[in-house]
């Protein structure tokens, strides 16, 4: 099973970026740690700050992936392009969050990507990743039984 973990703009920045709110971890440390929890499960990690490719990532992945974990960054709170990419493709997509969006800033309550994925994880740091690849991994076997 294949997996492709999407992350947005400024999570490149983890570590350095906000560490009380996004955790000390830099994004390879992020990795890694994500990695430790799946033995079966193939993971790709892609980060872009361009809406643009991430859009042409999450089109390509539909042929190439069984699944995608998508932490779409402030992109979760007006991406419609990315929503409607999400929307046209057949895999299942996974909304995962560093932080609890619903206890942060007015502006950052709203997912207009949620409503198109298949659930949302927020809050856990960097084990949001974890429990939303395990349940996407679990929806997709469950699948194909
Ligand atoms: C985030 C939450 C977003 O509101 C913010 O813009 C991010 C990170 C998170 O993982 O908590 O860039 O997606």
């Amino acid at each position: 099973m294949k997996i492709l973990v999407i992350n947005g703009p400024n999570l490149n920045l983890l570590g350095k970026r906000k560490p009380d709110m996004y955790g000390h971890r830099t994004p390879e440390e992020v990795e890694k740690f994500i990695l430790k929890y799946f033995k079966e499960v193939e993971l790709k990690f892609f980060q872009s700050n361009s809406e643009g490719e991430i859009i042409d990532q999450i089109q390509k992945a539909d042929a190439a992936y069984d699944g995608i974990a998508i932490n779409p960054g402030a992109f979760t709170h007006y991406s419609y392009a990315i929503r409607d990419a999400i929307e046209s493709i057949r895999i299942p997509v996974a909304e995962v969050h560093l932080s609890n969006i619903a206890a942060r800033e007015d502006f950052r309550h709203k997912s207009v990507i949620a409503p198109v994925c298949i659930g949302s994880v927020a809050g856990f740091g960097a084990y949001s990743y974890v429990i939303g690849i395990q349940a996407l991994a679990h929806l997709i076997k469950r699948k194909s039984e």
